[in-house]
């Protein structure tokens, strides 16, 4: 079905050629030439306009009057693109305040206009499938990503889900391991049973053997009475054993023995005890290398690699990037009651374009701070911080040219932090910024696209 957009501009002859443009991307358009008649379409039952490109000045009620009172009936963002003259930057924040979802000014190119709209469209694509994805599931536990890499994860979980087989997930730190080993629980035969973690790496070897098999009263020094191990707690559910690579080799020639037979003996004990539990090792060390130097036992390693979960670095399915940072979004509102955070474009090249060491979980760190910067409004690309990035320098001309800077290279700088400083200001909205700065939106560009290049350098 086609999308319905509303084009609401008291100049007929505005209308004729927005009209024009947008049924050509295919678009149905309907038209308005005054505030109340925009909001009679809102507001007249049925489901509305998808989205309306809006004029700020308009006899009546003008735009700013529509977004409030749009803004009275529904949360956060508004399906609306206003358009308004050159040199207004006051009104063109103001409308973004109040929600609006982007900015043109007048006069503009149709390319801007289209590009603007089919932004639009796919933010909301992003937003619904999220949506969607979180009514589904419990809201923690998703796995986000349409690469063919995560595909093919999705793939073997929802076949290994069902077997007891002994799963061993692998990938960097931060890729989702500890996710996928709740999503299969919850997706396994066990899922009416317990899920218990155990991070291998925290405790060293007598207590790691201790919280893994329990042990008897008297066992040792400060075993004042018997105590249950996470394996016999995760009887009938998942034991998750993390950073299984932590291991000392005693410890592990005591996991295979459970692996094998399914029953242990508490420590210091002599009664066997058997259980029933799916295990899911996961590791971020690359356990073949291990083996051959001697820290790691083969028979172990095949025991638990049975079904194998390798996860792929962010780097790698990057266009997964602007879904996770959708889901993110969701899931780090900057207030209780507060709707999801927006997004810049520029800010989310940013997101596109760095390398990930820290993968999902430093993406989701990132996004997490980047809400708070903002305050809860749209983020831009200064509110996109990276760990050990310089921090802001103070202008010291008398040190510049100590250092041995030219004239032009300092001003180039100087200009740099200008325009983003501009950028910021305008909350990543780059015709408004252009606005704040006294250029046009070519210009703007131009200049921006110099200062990235400079940055490279
Ligand atoms: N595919 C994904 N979709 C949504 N969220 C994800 C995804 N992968 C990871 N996350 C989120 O990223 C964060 C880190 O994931 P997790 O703890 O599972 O990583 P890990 O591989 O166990 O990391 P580490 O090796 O450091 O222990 C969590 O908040 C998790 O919910
Ligand atoms: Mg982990």
């Amino acid at each position: 079905m086609a999308q319905h957009i509303l084009i609401a501009d008291d100049t007929a002859a505005i209308r004729e050629v927005l009209r024009e443009a947008l049924t050509d991307e295919g678009y149905e358009v309907s038209e308005a030439s005054t505030g109340e008649e925009v909001l009679a379409v809102f507001n007249g039952g049925g489901s509305g306009p998808d989205l309306a490109l809006m004029d700020i000045r308009m006899p009546g009620k003008d735009g700013l009057d529509v977004l409030r009172s749009l803004r009275a009936s529904r949360e956060s963002e508004l399906p609306v693109i206003v358009m308004t003259a050159f040199g207004s930057a006051s009104t063109a924040i103001e409308a973004m305040k109040l929600g609006a979802f982007d900015y043109i000014a007048k006069p503009f190119e149709l390319e801007e206009v289209t590009v603007a709209v089919g932004r639009f469209f796919e933010r909301q694509d992003l937003s619904d499938r999220v949506v969607r994805l979180i009514a589904e599931s419990t809201r923690d536990e998703i796995l986000i990503g349409d690469s063919l890499a995560m595909q093919a994860i999705y793939k073997t979980v929802g076949r290994v889900a069902r077997s007891d087989a002994t799963v061993l997930v692998s990938g960097e730190t931060g890729t989702g391991k500890e996710l996928v080993a709740t999503v299969l629980h919850r997706n396994s035969t066990y899922s009416s049973g317990p899920l218990i973690k155990v991070n291998c790496a925290a405790l060293p070897e007598t207590l790691l053997e201790s919280e893994l098999f329990g042990h008897e009263k008297g066992a040792f020094t400060g075993a004042v009475a018997q105590r249950k191990g996470r394996f016999e707690l995760a009887n009938k559910g998942t034991i998750f054993l993390d950073e299984v690579g932590e291991m000392t080799l005693a410890t592990q020639k005591k996991l295979l023995r459970v692996l094998q037979e399914r029953e242990f003996e508490r420590v210091g004990g002599t009664n066997s005890i058997k259980v029933d539990t799916r295990v899911v090792a996961a590791t971020n060390k690359d356990l073949p290398r291990e083996i051959e130097a001697g820290n790691f036992r083969e028979d172990l390693y095949y025991r638990l690699n049975v079904i194998a979960i390798d996860l792929p670095p962010l780097r790698d399915r990057s266009g997964d990037i602007p879904l996770l940072v959708e889901h993110f979004l969701h899931k780090h509102r900057y207030g209780r009651g507060s709707g999801p955070a927006r997004i810049s474009q520029e800010a989310m090249n940013r997101l596109l374009s760095h390398d990930w060491p820290g993968n999902v979980r430093e993406l989701e760190n990132t996004v997490e701070r980047a809400v708070i910067m903002a305050r809860g409004g749209i983020i831009a690309e200064e509110h996109i911080t990276f760990p050990g990035q310089e921090a802001r320098r103070t202008v010291d001309v008398t040190q510049a040219i100590a250092d041995g800077a030219t004239l032009d290279a300092f001003l180039r700088d100087m200009e740099s932090r200008f325009l983003r400083e501009a950028l910021r200001q305008a909350g990543g909205n780059e015709s408004v910024a252009a606005n704040l700065s006294g250029l046009d939106a070519k210009e703007m560009r131009q200049r921006l696209r110099r200062s990235e290049a400079d940055d490279l350098n």
